[in-house]
This record gives structure tokens, sequence and C-alpha cells, in this order.
């Protein structure tokens, strides 16, 4: 998300260098360590016999493991416990990867000597504790010159091969699941799955890839913040017979398997049947041991076991757009976002996009570059790629890594179809606009979708599209640039084009995309069905609760939209966007907006989605949308009713439930609109010139209805 001082930065980011940007503002804990070039500030080692960090373990033999420390030191609030991973460190060169500061320790401040039970992860490498003063107490920018005081014994990774990090994507083919997960370098990745727990009737073993320290960009990534990722492991099961739990370890037979975890197989092609999607978007991840506490990701564990447990409720997958792990240069953080999202991870495909939290880098081929956003500190999405193994399309392959340190080569969109939906997932950090790579694939993607096998058409994205912000500053990082530059280069696209199956029964649900998620504020907003600024109408709308009021509850349920509704549901964890970030009054299409974290069941069939925004913690619904294609009823004369007397609890600025008769001319379409009639006859007279080659497809799309 953008950081709020976008005024100071823009004027310190004058001069179009990375070691003259610099970091800008600080958004990771541990970026207050290092400079801004990637190195380390200044420290020295004085290690004093009167302090200690006494261990109750020196082996480390799990992931999760606990370690019960007993510190003695200097008894201040700002002194600093740190686990540096690999040890012993170079502190030269190496940033710890987690820190807890003296007074998160129980009676350390002022007695000088407390316990602190720490949580550690499975680095693949040895670590060890170090005690330093000189550290921080706020999140603010500080200069420490750290002074080591006190080193724990080191201790001894027993397991580095140990299957970890187990999350699940879907493939084109919805026989087919895949699933990576990280080992320092087992031999022979191998899943083996069946439709019985503890029996595990195929077997199939897997690839293994990584990336280095020259894969990478720059900055911090190539600094202080480069940590060794190990083995990725990626596999492939496949077929998968549809709609059917297949239990499931993953590892490698030289150094063992991972607990049992099951989900449930993708629908049968074609398949019409409901489908339970979870979806979501900037969650981050936080230490389970409240190390790094200063981080203001802490909601998102929340939100990761909420997500969990609604495998149980018949949730099948996750989609997340973009501003995953937020490591921003810190790798390390990579395995610690990987060890949550494997709550629910293990149990449901997790299918994203790429934010600029993952991507976004000067000079490497990113789409808002000005003024040289660094948010991804040098990882240039290379991170993301070789980790998050989305869908390939017909003809591509993975791309390779990002050599020339320049991450333009990457192309991180796709679509897949999962029963009744086709999801187009695009790329927010890459060039989309009219005459991209991108630009030609979506409207190449577009023209492909079947509305008769699915009928439901759901756009992807990371950056907003429509959100509700007083951000108005004229660089890629205003809220309502980038959300415009989006809509002019994609929003004509969303509403006007035709897919091949047109059926005149089913002109709504055709002539737009249904519904788009994205993400980059943290906050949930619900718009109206838009067009170009402006809500448009449906055939039927009943409402309830009070709308455009920051914080309300409401429910609305629409029978064809005549346009998309946008949803920015980037709220799953990162600090949130507050209300005092948006306008006043709330602007009429933004009809639910709260600032609560929580994620969106969504619900699918045939004929009906229905989405519901959860709020965590609480676990409440503050917001439901039910759109229903229904065949419209014969032409009749333009008609605009006002609803009778709602029988939900009375709200004095409820809408009125607008009707429009199918045929009519709603009274706030946008200019110009295409009729119906004629995209109808455009498309059943000429349906072949939708598959077209690539080329022709912009005059194709755009000038017909
Ligand atoms: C160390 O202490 C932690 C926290 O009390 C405990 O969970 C763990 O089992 C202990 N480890 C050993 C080896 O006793
Ligand atoms: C730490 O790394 C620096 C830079 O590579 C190197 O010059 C130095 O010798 C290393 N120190 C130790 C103790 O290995
Ligand atoms: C799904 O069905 C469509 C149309 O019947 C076909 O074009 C497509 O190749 C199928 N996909 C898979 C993965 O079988
Ligand atoms: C997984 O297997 C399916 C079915 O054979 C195949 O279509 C798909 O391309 C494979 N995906 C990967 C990433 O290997
Ligand atoms: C690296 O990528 C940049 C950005 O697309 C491109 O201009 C350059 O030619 C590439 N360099 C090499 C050696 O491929
Ligand atoms: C929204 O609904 C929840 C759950 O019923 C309730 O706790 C909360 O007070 C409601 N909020 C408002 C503003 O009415
Ligand atoms: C689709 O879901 C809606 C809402 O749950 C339900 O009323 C309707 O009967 C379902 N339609 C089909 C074909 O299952
Ligand atoms: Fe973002």
């Amino acid at each position: 998300m953008r950081w709020i001082v976008a005024a100071a930065l823009v004027a310190c980011l004058a001069v179009p260098t990375y070691a003259s940007i610099g970091n800008g503002p600080q958004e990771h804990p541990l970026e207050k360590f290092t400079t801004a070039d990637g190195g380390m500030k200044s420290f020295a080692v004085n290690l004093n016999p009167a302090y200690s960090i006494v261990l109750n373990s020196t082996t480390q033999t799990t992931t999760g493991q606990y370690f019960l420390a007993t510190i003695t030191g200097p008894g201040a609030a700002t002194d600093v416990v740190a686990l540096y991973a690999p040890a012993p460190a170079n502190y030269t060169t190496q940033i710890f990867v987690k820190y807890i500061l003296g007074s998160q320790i129980p009676g350390y401040v002022p007695s000088g000597k407390g316990q602190y039970v720490f949580q550690n992860i499975n680095y693949r490498v040895d670590t060890q504790f170090v005690l330093f003063t000189g550290g921080v107490n706020t999140n603010t920018l500080q200069t420490p010159n750290y002074n080591i005081i006190a080193q724990s014994p080191i201790i001894t990774n027993a397991a580095p091969n140990q299957p970890v990090q187990g999350h699940l994507m879907a493939t084109t083919d919805p026989s087919a699941m895949l699933i990576q997960w990280v080992t320092k370098n087992a031999p022979t990745p191998t899943v083996k799955y069946g439709l019985t727990s503890g029996q595990y009737t195929k077997s199939t073993v897997g690839t293994t890839a990584t990336y280095n320290i020259n894969n990478l960009c720059s900055g911090i990534a190539q600094g202080t913040g480069y940590f060794d990722p190990g083995s990725i492991h990626t596999a492939n099961m496949t077929g998968l017979t549809p709609v059917t739990r297949y239990y499931y370890i993953y590892g490698s037979d030289a150094f063992g398997y991972s607990p049992e975890n099951s989900f449930v197989s993708a629908p049968a092609n074609g398949s019409l049947a409901e489908v339970k999607i979870i979806m979501s978007a900037d969650n981050g991840q936080a230490y389970m041991d409240g190390s790094n506490e200063v981080r203001d990701e802490k909601p998102s564990i929340a939100v990761s076991q909420a997500i969990a447990a609604e495998v149980k409720n018949g949730y099948t997958m996750n989609v997340h757009n973009g501003d995953l792990a937020y490591a921003d240069g810190f790798l390390a953080d990579w395995d610690n976002y990987y060890e949550q999202m494997s709550l629910f991870a293990q149990s449901m495909p997790f299918m994203t996009v790429p934010g600029n939290h993952e991507r976004d880098f000067p000079n490497s081929g990113d789409a808002f570059i000005n003024p040289g956003s660094t948010d991804s500190r040098g990882e240039c999405g290379v991170v993301y790629n070789q980790r998050q193994r989305m869908p390939q399309q017909p003809g591509w392959d993975y791309p390779a890594l990002n050599t020339n340190a320049s991450g333009a080569n990457l192309r991180l969109y796709y679509s897949f179809e999962y029963g009744p939906i086709h999801f187009l997932q695009y790329d927010s950090e890459s060039p989309f606009a009219p005459g991209s790579i991108q630009y030609e694939w979506i409207l190449r993607d577009l023209a492909s979708v079947d509305r008769k096998r699915t009928p439901w058409l759901i756009v992807g994205v990371h950056r907003m599209f429509y959100c509700d912000s007083s951000d108005y500053s004229s660089n890629d990082n205003g809220d309502q640039y980038m959300a415009a530059r989006q809509r002019a280069a994609l929003e004509a696209v969303f509403n006007q084009y035709k897919a091949r199956a047109l059926s005149p029964l089913l002109y709504h649900s055709l002539s737009h995309i249904d519904a788009m998620f994205y993400g980059h504020e943290h906050i949930y907003e619900r718009t109206c069905p838009v067009k170009n600024g402006v809500c448009q109408p449906s055939d039927s709308v009943v409402n309830t609760g009070t709308l455009n009021v920051q914080g309300a509850n409401t429910t609305t349920t629409l029978t064809n939209p005549s346009a998309p509704i946008y949803f920015l549901i980037g709220n799953a964890g990162r600090a949130l966007t507050t209300y005092s970030f948006l306008e006043t009054p709330v602007p009429v299409i933004y009809q639910n907006v709260n600032s609560v974290y929580g994620y969106v069941r969504m619900r699918v069939n045939a004929t009906t989605l229905i989405t519901e925004a959860v709020a965590i913690p609480g676990n409440y619904v503050f917001d439901t949308v039910t759109i229903i294609k229904s065949t419209p009823t014969t032409s009749a004369a333009p008609t605009t009713t006002l609803a009778p007397a709602s029988t939900t609890p009375p709200s004095t600025t409820s809408a009125p439930v607008t009707t429009f008769a199918p045929g009519s001319t709603p009274s706030v379409l946008s200019p110009s609109p295409p009729s119906k009639a004629d995209a109808i006859t455009a498309a059943l007279t000429d349906p072949a010139t939708l598959v077209g080659d690539i080329a022709s497809l912009p005059g194709t799309l755009l000038n017909k209805g």
C-alpha cells in the first residue's frame, strides 16, 4: 500500500538511481537496521561475561519448536534479543531473521533477568540468539549502533531436510493439483496420495528449483536481506477424480514425509455445481512467538486461522490478489509466510497475483514506475515466481529465472476455470495498457470465455480499479491515479466484449465481467454495479442496511446487474487503511466501506453468486452481495418503480428498490452505451470473429458490443 508521507518521498526521489532513492519510508521492521543499499548499520561485539542467553535446548528437530530462553542483561526496554540464521553469523553482512525487545520479556525490565519462549520455524540452518543494546523501542526511524553483549549457544539444526511450507495450487487442468514445499536439498521430492487416509495408492516425483542472490534485482534482496531459500520442490498430482477428497503426504524417502493433509479436487471441466471460495488480499505474516511485534501484520494470523476453519464449511480454494509476505527483500520472511499459509494452503489451492511488494523496483519493467517505487526492495517478482506456480497458459512455460536482474521477462498473469467461474488474473505490476503483451492476452482470454460453460467471469488484480480514497496525487503511488490508469486501459474491455456462446437470454451476464477483486488499500470497499464511475441499473435491486456509511452492515441482492461490481478486499492482515484517509461523504458508488480485518466467502453456482464479507475477529458478516442471473422476460416499456416497504429492519437511508424492465433505457447509463439488440445481433451473426488471431482482437472486441 502507499505510504502516507508520499509527498516527502517524492522530494527525495528526484535522482533516479537506487542509491539516491534509498529505501524510502521504512516499511519492514528489520529495515531500520540496514542501510539503503542493503548494507548493515554499524555494530560492535563486546561480549560481557555478566550477560547471557541460556536455552533449554540446543538442537532443533522440527519446525515450530519451542525454545525457553533465560536472558540476563542490562534490563533496558530497548535491549534486543535477535535470532541469527545461519549461525555463526557474519555481522558485517547478515541481518538477523527476527527479534524481540527487552520490554517484551516478562520481568526483564528493570531487573535484567527474564525468560521468553521463542517458537522457531525451520530455517534449514544452525541458528543463534544474540543480545544487543542500542536497539529500538518504537517503529520509527532510528539509527542504532548495536553492541552485541551476549550470545546463546548455537542451535544445531538436526532436520534441515524436513519437508515444510506446503501449499497447493490449481492448474489449468482440473484433474491435476500442484504442490510446492521446501527442504534444504532433499533428493527425489515425492508426493504420495490416495482416496483413503493413510493409504497412498499414487505417488509422483516432482522437480526442484531455487533462486540465488544473482537472480534478484538489487537493494536489500541482494544485500543483508538475502536468505538462502534451500530447495523449492514442485510436484503435480494428476489423474484426480473431480470434487473428491484426496489425502496426501509430501517429502522424500531419504528424509521423511510431512504429516498427512487432504484437499478436495477441482470440479469437472464445465461443471455448474456450486463452488465455495475464499477471496483475500494483502495479508502479510507474523511470528507466532511475538517476534517483530512492531510489525503491523499480526492480524494476519487470526485471518489465516479463520480461513483454515472454513475448510470444514466446504471452502476449497483461496484466491489471494497480491501483496503476500511483505518480505520487502528480507527473504527469510518468505519461509515464515509459507509456514503461516500452510495453515490453510495445505488444504486448499492458493491462487495469487503479484503485488507491488513482490514486484516493484525501478528499471525492472514494472508498470507503475513514477516515482521509482522500490516496494519489493529488489525482489522484482523473482521470489514470487519461484514460489507461486500459477497455471500455465497453453504454449507458455514458466519464465526463466531473471538472470539479467530486471524482472521484465516475467509473465505473471493467467486464467483458469473453477466450476462455473472463469478467473482472469492479471498483473498490475507489469504493463497492461493497449500495446502491451498482457493487454493482448487479456483480450484473447476474454474472447475465449464460453459463458454457457462458465457463466461467471471474475477478474483479479492487485491494485485498485475503483477505490474510496482521498489520495489524488498524480504519481504511480497515488490511489486514484493508479485506479484511473487501469480503468483507462481496461474498463471498456471489461464492459464491452462478446463471448463465443453468446445467448440473447443471458445478455446481461455476457456483456461484462461480473465482479472484480483487488487489494492494495487495506480496507473493504464494495461498489454498486459500476461503469465509468456511475452506478448502473439491474433488473431488480433489494438493499438492506445503511448504504454509503463507513462501518455499516449491508446486504444487496441484484438480478442481472448491467455492470461489474468491484470489491476492494485488501484487509487480510496488513495494517488497516483508516477512515480518515477516505473521502467524506462516502462517494455514492461505494455502498459498503469497512475498515476491519477479514476476508470474503464466495459461493457460486450456475445462476447465483453470493459473497459474504467476514470480519476478524468476531466472525460476523458485514456485507452480503447476491447476484442472480435470470432469464429476462419479454420486452416491456421502461418502468421505474419504488420498492414496497422492506421487511428487514427499517432504515431511513436504505436505497429504494429500482426495477428496470428488459430492453428499457435505464436512467443512469453512461454515455453512448451499446444497445442490447445490437450486441446480440452482432455476436450471433459473426461469432467466429471472436476467436481469430490476436491482432484482429482489439477492433473486434472494442467496436462491437
Ligand atoms: C523448552 O521450553 C519450552 C517452553 O517451555 C518447551 O515447550 C520445550 O518443550 C522445552 N524443550 C525441552 C527440550 O525441554
Ligand atoms: C564477513 O563478510 C565480509 C564481507 O564479505 C568479509 O570481508 C569478512 O571476512 C567476513 N567475516 C568473517 C568473520 O567471516
Ligand atoms: C474443457 O472443456 C472445453 C470445452 O469443452 C475444452 O475446450 C477444454 O480443452 C477442456 N479443458 C480441459 C482441461 O479438459
Ligand atoms: C500437471 O498435470 C496436468 C495433467 O497432466 C497438466 O495438464 C499440467 O500442465 C501439469 N502442470 C504442471 C505445472 O506440470
Ligand atoms: C534485461 O531486461 C531488460 C528489460 O526488459 C532489457 O532491456 C534487456 O535487454 C535485458 N538484458 C538482457 C541481457 O537480456
Ligand atoms: C454489524 O453486525 C455485527 C454482527 O451482528 C454487530 O456486532 C455490529 O454492531 C454491526 N455494526 C453496525 C454498525 O451495526
Ligand atoms: C444456486 O444457489 C442459489 C442460492 O443458494 C439457490 O437458490 C439455487 O437453487 C441454486 N441453483 C442451482 C441450480 O443449484
Ligand atoms: Fe500493494
